[in-house]
């Protein structure tokens, strides 16, 4: 096809929308408070918003620079631009995003759960107990294969534009909520607890635990951006030429850590209050926290299925993007029929994500491998393809710029900075892996 021909985008806010829908998800309103808990609260939060700023905004133009000059898939995009040895990364990325969505059908299979529990009220009397309860085995199972049917369905029928529509009404939504629900822990006893532990590093935090939060920062930057995992890459390779790709880029990376933030402004004063220590709660703190808020409210069981059915159309709208990249590419690789190249692939998902189902230690290991070793890796190398490989990158990237010293600042900073930092990263990643993985597979279950 030629470029003229190339599906576009037809309006600026859509690609963004869409991009925002992918981008906003369970990362944030699941995932991010987790990991404020697990690495001691207000230290990951500093860390993990300079990484954000510095190296997660221009590490999402890298993406858009792939994408919009290839016109590509991710797996497709480097042989295009005549570099195919580096081929490589899109399939890493593939692949990681692929098992990411695994374990993110169980965590959205939670969510589905949770949106039918609020009807009848079934958590709000234990919520830690309730989680623990429900987070694995048969059920989850049962509902981790409806999250994937649903995702399937919609991605199988072709109809994204629908959710798309939807998501433009979800995501207003989706803020409303969490703005009442932030209010409402405002007015609890363990409010000031829990505004200092999430809000006012304690000195000295960083320096002490920094090779444990730096991974787990650029872990949960790079998940919540939907980076290195392809995604980026295909939604920019429908956008049109004129676009300045870095105030896209810029608006896209500030409303999703606007709405990670809320996340852990409604979800620690509650913690305090019931009395469950964050981190404790491990996988569970969204469910226990924003379970424990509902309980206590007028009107918990209509504002519970509210917010739990918000956070689900968040969730399918990140998993249909995910799932779409690798059914677009077996359609056009193998000529596959949509409904065919869907059934393989959320077959295949289905399958992969039954151990964490099972075994919520299985689901934090898959969980931990892919955030901190296969995105950081994957960026790390799209990164060095861009900064030192690809030639056209700074002309890709100064179209529809006007301050003229922005480019050239951006690849530098590309060649050297985020090189240099994702490459400490990763070494941290992989020690920090070597030295829990013995632990963690202890602990599993299932063996
Ligand atoms: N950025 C998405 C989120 O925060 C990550 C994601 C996208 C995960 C697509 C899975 C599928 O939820």
């Amino acid at each position: 096809m030629s470029s003229t021909d190339r599906e576009q985008w037809a309006t600026r806010i859509g690609f963004i929308l869409a991009a925002v829908g992918s981008a906003v998800g369970l990362g944030n309103i699941w995932r991010f408070p987790f990991q404020v808990g697990q690495e001691g609260g207000a230290a990951f939060l500093v860390v993990y918003l300079a990484f954000i700023i510095l190296i997660g905004l221009p590490a999402i133009l890298v993406e858009f620079v792939i994408g919009r000059r290839s016109e590509r898939n991710p797996i497709d995009a480097f042989e295009r631009l005549g570099y195919r040895a580096w081929t490589i990364a899109g399939l890493l990325g593939v692949l990681g995003g692929f098992i990411i969505m695994s374990f993110y059908s169980v965590v959205a299979g939670w969510v589905t759960r949770y949106t039918l529990a609020s009807a009848t009220g079934a958590y709000f009397a234990e919520p830690a107990e309730y989680f623990m309860d429900i987070a694995a085995g048969t059920d989850a199972l049962l509902f981790h294969l409806l999250f994937m049917g649903l995702t399937a369905i919609i991605v199988g029928l072709g109809i994204q534009r629908g959710i798309e529509m939807a998501v433009k009404l979800l995501v207003p939504a989706l803020v409303a909520l969490m703005v009442l629900l932030i209010v409402y822990g405002f007015t609890l006893d363990g409010a000031v607890q829990g505004y200092a532990y999430y809000l006012s590093p304690e000195p000295g935090a960083i320096a002490a635990n920094w090779t444990s939060i730096l991974p787990a920062a650029a872990g949960q930057a790079f998940f919540t951006l939907s980076l290195g995992m392809g995604i980026m890459i295909t939604y920019a390779s429908y956008i049109d030429d004129e676009r300045s790709l870095v105030g896209d880029g810029a608006w896209i990376v500030g409303l999703d850590t606007a709405i990670a933030i809320m996340a852990g402004l409604m979800i620690f004063p509650v913690l305090f209050t019931i009395g469950v220590e964050p981190g404790a709660g491990g996988a569970g703190e969204l469910f226990i926290g924003v379970g424990g808020a509902i309980a206590g409210l007028p009107g918990s069981r209509i504002i519970g299925v509210l917010f739990f059915g918000t956070v689900l159309v968040a969730a399918l709208s990140s998993a249909i993007s995910l799932t779409e990249v690798t059914v677009s590419f077996l359609i056009d690789r193998f000529g596959l029929d949509r409904p065919v190249a869907t059934g393989i692939v959320a077959g295949g998902i289905f399958l992969l994500g039954i151990p964490t189902a099972l075994d919520l230690m299985v689901l934090e290991l898959y969980d931990q491998v892919t955030a901190e070793l296969f995105l950081p890796l994957t960026v790390f190398l799209l990164v060095l393809f861009v900064g030192w490989f690809y030639d056209e990158a700074l002309d890709e990237v100064s179209k529809g710029v006007s301050a003229d010293w922005l480019p050239g600042a951006w690849l530098w900073h590309v060649r050297t900075i985020i090189l240099v930092v994702i490459g400490i990263t990763l070494i941290l990643s992989i020690q920090g892996l070597i030295e829990t993985l013995p632990e963690t597979i202890e602990a599993i279950e299932l063996l």
